[in-house]
């Protein structure tokens, strides 16, 4: 008989991870033998620990802040995306005991999209992406695998947005902060990855003058769930996608390989989680 998977968050700290609420409420939907935890590991131990995942018992984990690279790099077997971003959020071991890793933030911000606006991806040749870190990789994975012929990347430092496009080719192109606006008139889609509009930080203060009344403007950031570039686009017409759905839906591969069944992000997970971050809708 196959042993009951026993599944964690890891990284250092977890204590604030939404991820085992995320997981525990699709186990119990779905009626699913099996275990999701929070697992903490110390930064003397972290090299070892994923290289070894078997002996802590775990049969597959999630990781979070600081070990997303890490664990990319301690992976036999990477998915496309993982290794683009050269990160990897999703880990388990297969039949010969390889550790395999995929990093599915992209795939959660494409699952979000088709979610709210299924036909999202029908003209979108051009996408704007505000920000560099980790977030904005994703999604620059995520834009282009679904065909966008030209990504342009704004960072405050513009260092990191030209890392981004020389390490993803041609279709994309870093920008200084300040040309936002010449851009923005031919976005399909706008995509905010930066910290900025998230409760307690600085306001992203960014007019949307220039903007098509058609494109799509998406937020990674969840809280608040309407963040003020959201609104904005929303008063002006544009159809909007709020951040909660790409934390959710990134988190559905990893439970389909643990587990062994496609979990669906539905209303009540959404309401779950809200109440637990505290955010108002
Ligand atoms: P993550 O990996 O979660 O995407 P990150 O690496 O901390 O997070 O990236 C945060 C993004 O927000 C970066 O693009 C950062 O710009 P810098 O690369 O210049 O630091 C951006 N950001 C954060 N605070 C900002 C601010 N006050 N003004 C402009 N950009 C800001």
């Amino acid at each position: 008989m196959k042993p009951v998977p026993k599944i964690a968050i890891t990284g250092w700290p977890v204590t604030h991870s939404r991820s085992p609420l995320v997981q525990g409420y699709w186990l119990e939907k779905y009626g699913i033998e099996g275990s999701y935890v929070k697992h903490a590991v110390e930064p003397e131990d972290a090299e070892t620990f994923y290289q070894d995942l078997a002996k802590s018992g775990l049969s597959g984990c999630n990781v979070t802040v600081p070990y997303k690279e890490l664990a990319a790099r301690s992976c036999k077997v990477l998915d496309d995306a993982a290794q683009k971003i050269g990160a990897a959020n999703t880990l388990w071991l297969d039949e010969n005991g390889d550790l395999n890793g995929a990093n599915t933030d992209g795939l959660g911000f494409l699952g979000n999209l088709d979610q709210q606006i299924p036909d999202w991806d029908k003209k979108a040749d051009v996408g704007v992406v505000l920000g560099a870190g980790g977030g904005a990789r994703a999604v620059v994975w995520a834009l282009l695998s679904r065909n966008v012929k030209k990504v342009h990347i704004f960072n405050r430092t513009v260092s990191k947005a030209q890392k981004i496009a020389d390490e993803f080719g041609s279709e994309t192109i870093a920008h200084s902060w300040d040309k936002i606006g010449d851009f923005l008139g031919a976005a399909d889609i706008l995509v905010n990855t930066t910290s900025l509009g998230m409760t307690g930080k600085d306001p992203l203060n960014i007019a949307l003058k220039n903007l098509s009344q058609t494109a799509v403007v998406t937020d990674i950031v969840y809280s608040p769930l309407e963040t003020d570039l959201l609104k904005s686009a929303r008063e002006r017409g544009n159809k909007t996608v709020d951040g909660l759905g790409m934390l959710l839906h990134q988190a559905v591969p990893g439970f389909e390989k643990w587990f062994g069944l496609k979990p669906e992000v539905d209303e009540d997970l959404r309401k779950l989680i809200l109440k637990d971050l505290g955010v108002d809708i």
